[in-house]
């Protein structure tokens, strides 16, 4: 029988996640299905109860669901209950799981790009305090990063954040980002500046430290104007594509029961759609 996943959101048609699970049930010829489906706020209590039934082995779950589906679980993660969203669905034993992967994929690409990371950095400067910073700080407070300091431009969402996740996490003012570029050793932009259709963040790198790894969630366009500037000081450029392909690799392994890998084809594929536009 055909294994059936979704990704679910509202709206949905610009979800990326049928490319990638996709390309992995073509790669391993494997009898299933990965659906976009629209579902409304008030028919998520209902869509869910029919994954619960079997309908589905599982999903993902995008804006606006991912702190709303938290009440309709039997059993949350970890990381899901530290990040307070859960982007990732599964049945197991009969009971309907629900977890986070997105720092798992934050840090997934990261040591694929800058493999020595966790030698160099002690200090990192997070910008943004939505669901993304949060997945980020949770992933940083993992691996034992001693300093996390977030900026964002409402302070007190970013003193929320801080205070839910306590050391190593401290909240700052958004115009004190500038300044704080020199003391960090890894920056990164969790918020929408920079996207497609966004302005440009603005952030004055001339005290950037070659080596300084820079980290833009932001993957259209690729190569953000962020990105470009620190290259050109010598610091360690890493895109928002890799996130996405990463944050797939757990769920894709519960639901068909294999682990799959971010191959350089799957990224170029990933490469070429967004290029298209
Ligand atoms: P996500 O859950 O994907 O992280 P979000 O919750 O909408 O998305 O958060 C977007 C982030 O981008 C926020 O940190 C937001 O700042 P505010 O909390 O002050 O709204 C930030 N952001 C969006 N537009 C911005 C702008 N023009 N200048 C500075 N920050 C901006």
């Amino acid at each position: 029988m055909t294994t059936r996943c979704f990704v679910i959101g509202h709206p949905v048609a610009h979800s990326r996640s049928p490319l990638i699970h996709g390309g992995w049930l073509a790669e391993h010829r494997l009898d299933g299905s990965y659906e976009r489906i629209d579902v409304a706020p008030d028919a998520l209590a209902g869509f869910v109860a029919r994954v619960r039934a079997g309908d589905f082995a599982g999903g993902n779950v995008t804006v606006p669901h991912k702190q709303a589906v938290l009440p309709l679980l039997d059993q949350i993660g970890d990381a899901a209950l530290a990040i307070g969203a859960v982007n990732t669905l599964w049945r197991e034993g009969g009971r309907l799981h629900g977890d986070n992967t997105d720092a798992a994929g934050f840090l997934a690409h990261l040591e694929e790009r800058a493999p020595r990371w966790r030698d160099t950095v002690g200090c990192a400067l997070v910008l943004g305090a939505g669901g993304a910073a949060r997945a980020v700080c949770h992933g940083l407070r993992t691996r034992g990063v001693g300093r996390v300091i977030l900026a964002n431009r409402g302070r007190e969402r970013a003193d929320e954040v801080a205070a839910a996740f306590g050391a190593p996490v401290e909240a700052r003012d958004w115009d004190d980002r500038h300044g704080l570029v020199a003391v960090a050793d890894l920056i990164v932009n969790t918020t929408s500046l920079g996207m497609k259709g966004q302005p440009p963040l603005d952030l004055d790198l001339s005290a950037l430290r070659p080596g300084t790894i820079v980290d833009d969630i932001v993957y259209v366009p690729l190569r953000t104007d962020l990105l470009a500037a620190a290259e050109r000081r010598g610091g360690v450029p890493v895109d928002g594509l890799g996130m996405l392909l990463h944050q797939a690799v757990p769920g894709f392994a519960r639901w068909f029961g294999v682990t799959p890998v971010v191959t350089p084809a799957l990224r170029a594929r990933l490469e070429a759609d967004i290029l298209q536009g």
